[in-house]
C-alpha cells in the first residue's frame, strides 16, 4: 500500500525536484500539491508546480493555491536564488492544466478529514503558513496526521537567509511555530542535513545523461539554481533541499538524526525564525522532531538519479 502524502510546496527548483522525485517512486501516492508563497510570490509557485506535474505527465494530481502572505510578517522572497519565475533554466511551456477549485488550507483539512486516522503524511517545503493555518482552523486534523515531514530550520549549519534563520522558518515564524508546537510527529530535514547533499558537476551530469526532458530539465534547473550557494559558499554545486524530504520517506537508512527539542525564535527581529534545537539535551524541553543532522549524499544521489529515470 503506497504511503499517502500531501506536498505543500513553494516551487524553486529544488521543490521541483522533490515533487519529481516523490512522482517516479510507486512507494508515494501524491494526493495533491498545496503551493504556498515562499521562494516566489503565490501566483507563480502555483504556475511553476503545474509545469512540474506537466513535464512529469501526472496532470492528474490536482494543484490548489495556498496563501499567498504569511502569518504576520510581509512576505520575503527569494528571486536571487531561484530567479524572476522561480523556476529559471529549463524553458518550460506555461501550465495548461488548471488550478484546482477552493484554497490549499481546505483541500488539508478536507483530505485530512476524509482519509483514515493516520493515513497521510505532510511534506511541507516551503513556508509553513498553510499547514499553520489548517492547524489552528481545524484542530482535529492534528491528530490525524501520520507525520509531517519538513525542510526548514538549520542549527550547528546555521543560516541561509540572515545569520540566524533558514529561508523556510524566516518567512513564516509564527507557523513554524504553530507546527513546532502542534504535537504531530515531525521529521526536520534542516541545512545541516540539505548543504551537505550537494549537486556536484558529476552529479549534475548524470541528470543530463538520462537524456530526457525530465533528467535534461533537472540538470538546467540544479545549473541555475548553483550559481547563488557557488558564489556564496564557494561550494562545488547547489544542496538540493527539498529532495531530502521524499528521500527521508522513501530510505530514511540514508539519514541520521536525532530526537531533540527544537523551537522556533519569533519575537527578536535579529534572531527571527531560528530553529533553537537543543541537539546535545541540555534543557528539560521535550522532544518534539526527528531533527536531521546527516546523510549519505552519494545514496541520496543515487536513489534520486535513478527515479528520475523513470519519469
Ligand atoms: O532554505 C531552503 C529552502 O528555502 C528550500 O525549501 C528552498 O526551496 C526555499 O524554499
Ligand atoms: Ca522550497
Amino acid at each position: 500500500m503506497a504511503q499517502k502524502i500531501i506536498i505543500d510546496t513553494d516551487p524553486g527548483q529544488d521543490d521541483a525536484v522533490a515533487i519529481l522525485l516523490a512522482l517516479a517512486s510507486p512507494e508515494l501516492e501524491v494526493l495533491g500539491i498545496t503551493a504556498v508563497a515562499g521562494n516566489v510570490p503565490l501566483a507563480l509557485t502555483a504556475r511553476n508546480a503545474r509545469m512540474v506535474l506537466e513535464l512529469a505527465g501526472h496532470t492528474e494530481v490536482p494543484v490548489y493555491a495556498g496563501c499567498d502572505r504569511p502569518l504576520r510578517h510581509t512576505l520575503v522572497t527569494a528571486e536571487h536564488v531561484h530567479g524572476r519565475t522561480g523556476l529559471d533554466g529549463p524553458d518550460l511551456p506555461d501550465p495548461q492544466m488548471p488550478l484546482s477549485e477552493g484554497h490549499a488550507v481546505d483541500f488539508l483539512i478536507d483530505t485530512l478529514r476524509s482519509e483514515p486516522e493516520g493515513s497521510v503524511t505532510l511534506c511541507p517545503l516551503g513556508p509553513l503558513t498553510n499547514v499553520a493555518k489548517a492547524l489552528t482552523r481545524a484542530p482535529d486534523i492534528g491528530p490525524r496526521i501520520a507525520r509531517i515531514v519538513l525542510m526548514g530550520g538549520a542549527y550547528f549549519e546555521v543560516g541561509n537567509i540572515t545569520p540566524a534563520a533558514e529561508f523556510n522558518i524566516y518567512v513564516d515564524p509564527e507557523a513554524a511555530d504553530i507546527v513546532f508546537k502542534s504535537g504531530v510527529p515531525l521529521t526536520v530535514l534542516p541545512l545541516d542535513c540539505t548543504h551537505k547533499a550537494l549537486v556536484t558537476s558529476p552529479r549534475n551530469e548524470a541528470f543530463r545523461a538520462l537524456g530526457t526532458p525530465v533528467g535534461i530539465a533537472v540538470a538546467q534547473m540544479t545549473d541555475f539554481f548553483e550559481r547563488f550557494d557557488r558564489e556564496k559558499y564557494g561550494s562545488d554545486g547547489a544542496p538540493l533541499h527539498d529532495p531530502c524530504v521524499i528521500a527521508w520517506l522513501l530510505r530514511p537508512g540514508l539519514f541520521t538524526g536525532r530526537e531533540i527539542n527544537v523551537e522556533v525564535e519569533t519575537v527578536s527581529d535579529l534572531t527571527r525564525g531560528m530553529t533553537v534545537a537543543d541537539w546535545w539535551g541540555v534543557t528539560d524541553r521535550p522532544a518534539n522532531a526527528l531533527f536531521i543532522g546527516g546523510i549519505d549524499a552519494d545514496g541520496f544521489f543515487a536513489l534520486l538519479t535513478e527515479r528520475l529515470a523513470r519519469l
